[in-house]
């Protein structure tokens, strides 16, 4: 071969690798754009497109057991996280293909940028689902379930599932870009004048709850005293702690934390309407105090600092013990600080309360 024709050789060896270089780039762009839309158009046959194409690839590596799983989509923005975290665990641990609910997906994709494939409805409802009800800690028996068709039910969260894979499940949660730069403006305003801010995400949860823990669980929520202990251990730690504090009972926490500091935030308006928001807040943030509650637990878990949480919030014979274990609950590496029951227990000694309906089991 002449010198010309090696050289032009190498120039178009060059000139093929770019392109694709560049196509392969844009097939990234492509899938970003994809998920951004809305999951329905784009299910001509059941399956989102580029979300499965993605599962072959995977697949190509590793043959996985025939049929497919999925999980049920209940409650709000904790729960659904927790359902998609079990769903995708316990699929990859059995080697079955997993898919989401439209359900989920409703409530998932506006805010992550989740990787698993959306079963359209029509699809969802011919299949002859076996359901397994999970309870919240895993176990041995779902090392090894055989089943085709299962659709996982129930309210798990727990650590358990999933820790073993947690850069994986925290890529499965992460922030679409917009919301992490319209977090991060927000953040900045908070910080204000300070050159060495520390962000302390608080959630406060109230609502139903207020109502629900001491009634039906015989438990409390966390209280003024609690969430003082819980700030005065970050002000002592770091030099400029700001606290930005999330609740869908704003108005409590108006009247119950000390502003005096000047170091408290209170954000939004604490009517629910904006979950996200108020979640992606909390994630950014560096730590979080948690009070109780699912919503809590992913902010923590994926904020990824240092966690303090409400421990033993419930009386020795709660039935929330049942459904809830502390220990694979909150992380070991969180920090408890225990509950006051002694408003319950003073409660519970002077009227004999009625026996607490049992009114949710979501735990939200
Ligand atoms: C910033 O604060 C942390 C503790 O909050 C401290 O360890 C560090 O030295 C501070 N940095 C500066 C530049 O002051
Ligand atoms: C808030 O804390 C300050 C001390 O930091 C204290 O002087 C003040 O009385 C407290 N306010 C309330 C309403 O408890
Ligand atoms: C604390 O959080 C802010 C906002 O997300 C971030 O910019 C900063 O790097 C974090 N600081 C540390 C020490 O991780
Ligand atoms: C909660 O109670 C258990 C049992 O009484 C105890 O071992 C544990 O230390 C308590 N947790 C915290 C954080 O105080």
């Amino acid at each position: 071969m002449s010198q010309k024709g090696y050289i032009l050789g190498v120039f178009l060896l060059g000139l093929f690798s770019l392109s694709v270089i560049f196509k392969f780039s844009k097939k990234q762009i492509g899938i970003q754009w994809e998920e951004l839309l809305d999951a329905s158009s784009m299910l001509s046959n059941g399956l989102e497109p580029e979300a499965s194409k993605a599962r072959n690839m995977i697949c190509e590596t590793k043959k996985k057991r025939d049929g497919i799983w999925t999980v049920w989509s209940r409650g709000r923005l904790g729960n659904q996280l927790g359902q998609y975290a079990a769903l995708y665990a316990l699929a990859k641990l059995n080697d079955h293909e997993a898919y989401i609910q439209q359900d989920t997906h409703n409530w998932l994709a506006p805010i992550f940028k989740i990787s698993l494939p959306v079963l359209h409805r029509d699809t969802a409802g011919k299949i002859p689902w076996r359901n397994l009800w999970l309870h919240d800690w895993m176990s041995e028996e779902y090392y090894d379930i055989e089943d085709k068709y299962l659709r996982l039910t129930g309210y798990p969260c727990s650590w358990t599932f999933y820790h073993h894979i947690r850069e994986e499940i925290a890529q499965e949660f992460t922030f679409h870009d917009f919301i992490k730069a319209e977090t991060n403006k927000h953040l900045e305003q908070i910080k204000g004048t300070r050159k060495n801010a520390t962000f302390i995400g608080v959630h406060v949860r109230r609502g139903d709850y207020v109502q629900i823990m001491p009634k039906a669980w015989k438990g409390v929520l966390g209280d003024k005293t609690y969430l003082e202990k819980a700030m005065d251990y970050f002000r002592t730690k770091y030099q400029e702690p700001v606290f930005v504090v999330t609740s869908n009972g704003m108005a409590w926490c108006k009247e119950n934390i000390n502003i005096s500091k000047g170091d408290v935030y209170f954000s939004g308006d604490g009517v629910e309407s904006s979950p996200g928001k108020d979640f992606a807040l909390l994630v950014h943030c560096n730590h979080t105090i948690m009070t109780i509650g699912t919503f809590g637990f992913w902010a923590s878990y994926l904020a990824g600092g240092e966690t303090i949480y409400l421990a033993n919030f419930t009386l020795p014979d709660s039935k929330f013990l049942k459904i809830l274990h502390y220990d694979t609950t909150f992380l070991p590496e969180w920090i408890g600080i225990p509950a006051d029951l002694s408003p319950l227990q003073y409660e519970l000694a002077n009227k004999e309360a009625p026996p607490g309906k049992t009114s949710s089991s979501t735990l939200g």
